[in-house]
C-alpha cells in the first residue's frame, strides 16, 4: 500500500488588510476587546474580483511548484471551502479550469473549518487505496462576502484566504499518518449561514431577515471547540502510534487565541508547540490550518521529518485532526512551473467553450 506524503504547499492571501481600529468604525467595538478576547489585530479582505477559486487557484499553483508537479499530473482536487462559489457547480471544478488539470476529478467538501482536515484525510485515502497519485487539497475562503458587517459577534473574527496542499504516494514510510474524523448534527444551529439553500431558498423574507449572514452563538462554539481540541489530539496521535512528545507540531485551526490556549492546557504542552498566527489572519475558516502550516514550514520551524497534527473544529458541528510526518517534494531531476500552465489553462478553457459552442450551432435542436 502506498503513503501519502506532502510534497507541496502554497498560500494566497488578499492585500488588503483590515484592522482592529478600521472595525470599531463600523461597529461598536476596539481593538482591545479583540486582541484580549481573541488574539486577533488584522485580518485580510477579498477585493471584488477575487473569489475563492482565483485565491485557491493561486495557493494550489505555489503548491504544485513546490512539489514539482505539472497540474495535468494531478488526478484529484478536493476543495474545502465554507463560502463557496456556487451550490454547484463546484468551487474545486473552476479551481481546476484556473489551473488547467485536465485529467483531475474535482468535487467540494463542507465541513465548514474542520473541511481541510477532512480533505488532507480523504485525499490520503484515495491515494493509499491506489486509486489517486496525486491529489491537490485547496481550503479557500471568501467569507468576508457571507458576514453581516453590523452584527460584532461575528464581523470581527474572519478573514479571507487560502491555502494548497499536493499530496503525492510514494513507497516511503511517512506522509499522513492517522486520522479522527468526528460529527454532532444536534449543535448544526450554533454556527451556519440559515438561509441560500433548499430548506431556506433567497427569498425578500430571508434577505430582510438577515439569513444570508454567518449566525453563530459564540459561547457554546467556545465551550465545544476547547473540549474537542484536546481530546481529537489524543485521539489522533494515539491512532498514529506516537505520544505527544514524539509531535513537534500541533497546527490549530485559528479562530480565538484562548480556544488554543485552552487546548494548550488540555494536552500539558507549552505554547511554543503550537503554530498560531491568527493575529495577522482571523479565522479563515478551511484556510486556516494550511496558511499556518505553510508560513512554518517557509520559515524554517517545520522541517521534513517533523511529525505535525493539524487539528479543527467547525460549524455542522464537525471536528477532527490528522497526524502527519511532514516531507517535502519528492525528487525529481526537472524543474516544472506551473504558473507557466495558467496561460495554457486559459487557452484550452476557452478552446472548449468555443468547440461548445460550435457544436450547440451545427447541431442545433437535433441533440
Ligand atoms: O471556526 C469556528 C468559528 N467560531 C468560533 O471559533 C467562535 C468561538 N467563540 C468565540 O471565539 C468567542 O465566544 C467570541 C470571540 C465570539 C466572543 O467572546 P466571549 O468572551 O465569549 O464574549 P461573549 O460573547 O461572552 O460577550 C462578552 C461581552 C458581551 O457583553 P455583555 O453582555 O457581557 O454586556 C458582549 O456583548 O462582550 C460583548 N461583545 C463585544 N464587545 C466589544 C461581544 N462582541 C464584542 C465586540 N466588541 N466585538
Amino acid at each position: 500500500m502506498p503513503f501519502a506524503h506532502i510534497t507541496g504547499w502554497g498560500v494566497s492571501v488578499p492585500e488588503a488588510v483590515l484592522t482592529n481600529d478600521d472595525l470599531a468604525k463600523i461597529v461598536d467595538t476596539n481593538d482591545q476587546w479583540i486582541r484580549e478576547r481573541t488574539g486577533i489585530r488584522e485580518r485580510h479582505i477579498a477585493r471584488e474580483n477575487q473569489f475563492p477559486s482565483t485565491l485557491g487557484a493561486e495557493a494550489a499553483l505555489k503548491a504544485l511548484e513546490v512539489a514539482n508537479v505539472k497540474p495535468s499530473e494531478v488526478d484529484l482536487i478536493i476543495c474545502a471551502t465554507s463560502s463557496p462559489e456556487h451550490i454547484f457547480p463546484a468551487t474545486a471544478c473552476l479551481i481546476q479550469d484556473l489551473i488547467g488539470a485536465d485529467k483531475a476529478g474535482a468535487f467540494d467538501l463542507s465541513a465548514a473549518c474542520t473541511g481541510f482536515v477532512y480533505a488532507v484525510n480523504l485525499a490520503a485515502q484515495a491515494i493509499k487505496s491506489g486509486s489517486s497519485k496525486t491529489v491537490l487539497v485547496v481550503g479557500a475562503e471568501t467569507l468576508s462576502r457571507f458576514v453581516n458587517w453590523k452584527d460584532r459577534n461575528t464581523c470581527i473574527l474572519f478573514g479571507d484566504g487560502a491555502g494548497a496542499f499536493v499530496l503525492q504516494a510514494s513507497d516511503k514510510p511517512g506522509g499522513v499518518l492517522s486520522s479522527v474524523m468526528r460529527s454532532d448534527g444536534s449543535g448544526s444551529d450554533l454556527l451556519s449561514i440559515p438561509a441560500g439553500g433548499s430548506h431556506q431558498p433567497a427569498a425578500e423574507a430571508t434577505i430582510h431577515a438577515g439569513s444570508h449572514f454567518i449566525h453563530m452563538d459564540g459561547r457554546e462554539v467556545f465551550r465545544f471547540a476547547t473540549r474537542v481540541m484536546a481530546s481529537s489530539t489524543r485521539e489522533v496521535v494515539e491512532a498514529s502510534g506516537l505520544t505527544l512528545e514524539q509531535v513537534q507540531w500541533i497546527v490549530p485551526h485559528q479562530a480565538n487565541i484562548r480556544i488554543i490556549e485552552a487546548a494548550a492546557r488540555g494536552l500539558k504542552l507549552p505554547m511554543e508547540r503550537f503554530i498560531v498566527n491568527l493575529e495577522r489572519y482571523g479565522n479563515t475558516s478551511t484556510a486556516s490550518i494550511p496558511i499556518a502550516a505553510v508560513e512554518a514550514a517557509a520559515d524554517g520551524r517545520i522541517k521534513p521529518g517533523d511529525r505535525i497534527v493539524m487539528v479543527g473544529f467547525g460549524g455542522g458541528l464537525t471536528w477532527g485532526a490528522v497526524a502527519v510526518e511532514w516531507t517535502g517534494p519528492l525528487p525529481s531531476e526537472r524543474k516544472v512551473r506551473p504558473q507557466r500552465y495558467r496561460t495554457l489553462g486559459r487557452i484550452r478553457s476557452f478552446l472548449r467553450r468555443m468547440a461548445r459552442m460550435l457544436e450547440g450551432l451545427i447541431w442545433g435542436s437535433k441533440a
